[in-house]
């Protein structure tokens, strides 16, 4: 599996997303993805899916090492991520984790504070690498201030959003960027652009779509897909190589889609 290698982790470029798989149906998916060849999977306390996840960790036989886990603790508990961490490893009858991230930035939590906290979790053993994710470009910045080491910003990012800023400071801090959202939930498969690139090589718009993520330096991708024929589509995307004329066309698409922005997201424009 193609990895990314910096100074904080190793993790594979493609991962598996798990929002809204639930129950019986995510440990299916999840057993089903590691039975495929994924190796990443991506949850969170807030997914209530954990239990799941591990469950289908279990199901799939695999040994525990080789296999990359990310949880995140929920914005309103960064008082406390111990604890948050603690019910994550409970649920998914796990260890440690690989990464452990703030899954969204709170103003009303010192920042410095919450992650001193994560990285005396790194330091135990329960959680391999520390990160953040939804921080824009100056908070990032702001974060890696704190001293800390931050190995992954989890943010939005498709063929339809620039994240220029933010990958500039990821890229001078040696920090990996996880692209959520990676198929825009879904939507960007349709695209007639991608659809377009997709017919030369005979492939798929998503497949194109992850392909443009996965060429990036420090970047991984982590789609979700409950059906085995996506699961395994969007793997082969890892061997699919975009020419210089595929590149201008996707630069070319709109760049400021956003999918996923709720109430408590910070701004996302600030410089850093
Ligand atoms: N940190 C955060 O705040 C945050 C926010 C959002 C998401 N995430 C993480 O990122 C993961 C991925 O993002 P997402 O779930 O929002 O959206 P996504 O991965 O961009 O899209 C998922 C949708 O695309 C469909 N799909 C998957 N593969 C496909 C393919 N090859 N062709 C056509 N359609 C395909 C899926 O349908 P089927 O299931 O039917 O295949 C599903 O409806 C999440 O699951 C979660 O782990 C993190």
């Amino acid at each position: 599996m193609h990895l990314i290698e910096t100074a904080h982790l190793a993790m594979p470029k493609l991962g598996f997303g798990t929002w809204a798989l639930k129950g019986a149906d995510c440990a299916r998916a999840v057993a089903e993805a590691i039975g495929l060849g994924y190796r990443h999977i991506d949850t969170a306390e807030m997914y209530d899916n954990e239990e799941a996840v591990g469950q289908g960790i279990r199901d799939s036989g695999i040994e525990r090492e080789r296999l990359f886990v990310t949880t995140k603790v929920w914005w309103t508990n960064l008082a406390d991520p111990a604890s948050a961490l603690a019910a994550s490893l409970k649920r998914m009858q796990l260890d440690y984790v690989d990464l452990f991230l703030i899954h969204w930035p709170n103003p009303a939590i010192p920042l410095a504070r919450t992650l001193a906290a994560m990285e005396v979790l790194k330091e135990r053993g329960l959680a391999r690498a520390i990160g953040v994710a939804n921080f824009p470009a100056a908070l990032l910045q702001e974060a890696v201030a704190t001293g800390a080491p931050i190995a992954c910003n989890q943010i939005e990012y498709h063929v339809m959003l620039s994240q220029e800023p933010v990958l500039r400071v990821a890229r001078a801090h040696d920090i990996a960027v996880t692209a959520y959202s990676p198929l825009g939930k879904g939507g960007l498969a349709d695209d007639p652009v991608l659809a377009g690139i997709a017919r030369r090589h005979g492939a798929t718009g998503a497949q194109v779509a992850l392909a443009w993520l996965l060429e990036q330096d420090r970047v991984a991708a982590i789609p979700k897909s409950g059906r085995v024929e996506n699961m395994r589509a969007n793997l082969a995307a890892l061997d699919l190589r975009l020419t210089t004329e595929d590149r201008a066309a996707i630069a070319a698409l709109p760049k400021t889609r956003r999918f996923v922005n709720p109430a408590w997201s910070p701004v996302w424009d600030q410089a850093a």
